[in-house]
């Protein structure tokens, strides 16, 4: 398996994944159509690829990037590959690039019943900074904003 910064090709996938995810942020189609237009705000998204057959996805994380800070917008695994260290995986190439942008600071937000997303961010190092209160709809929940600072090497 192999983490790999995404192309187009893999929107399909992306979106199938993502789709599966319950607990997933979900986008409308035109939004992950767009996320490789050239006028489309800079990002960073990288997926988890099994490429000895035909072309597979097991993972993706996906995250926008501001100036000295990034926010993750969402990060999937496929249900038959969780608990196996994908998704830290995933997370934590995310964050050797945002270090090797010299970026500063990581963000997110997260439901607060989300118990998987949160071990796995607290197993990185993120930690919760704020809260949204309502924030999620369908079913309204809290969001916790989880943050990680960077250190430049
Ligand atoms: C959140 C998600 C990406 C985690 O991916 P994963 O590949 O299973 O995570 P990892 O195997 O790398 O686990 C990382 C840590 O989280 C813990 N963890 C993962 N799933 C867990 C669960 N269901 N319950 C409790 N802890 C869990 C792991 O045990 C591990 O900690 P450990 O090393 O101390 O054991 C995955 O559950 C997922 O795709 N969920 C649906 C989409 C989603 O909710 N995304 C988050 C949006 S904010």
């Amino acid at each position: 398996m192999l983490i790999r910064r995404a192309s187009p090709d893999d929107l399909p996938l992306i979106r199938a994944l993502e789709q599966q995810a319950e607990t997933a942020a979900h986008w409308a189609s035109r939004e992950y159509d767009a996320l490789f237009s050239p006028d489309a705000p800079r990002r960073v998204a990288l997926v988890a690829a099994d490429e000895s057959s035909a072309p597979h996805l097991h993972g993706f994380v996906l995250a926008r990037c501001g100036v000295g800070e990034w926010e993750i917008e969402n990060v999937v695994v496929a249900k038959e590959q969780r608990q196996r260290g994908l998704g830290a995986a995933l997370v934590g190439a995310l964050l050797g690039l945002a270090r090797e942008a010299a970026v500063t600071s990581v963000l997110l937000e997260v439901r607060q019943s989300n118990i998987a997303a949160r071990k796995l961010y607290e197993k990185l190092g993120f930690s919760e900074i704020g809260r949204r209160p309502g924030y999620y709809r369908e079913p309204p929940e809290d969001a916790l904003i989880l943050k990680i600072s960077i250190s430049v090497p």
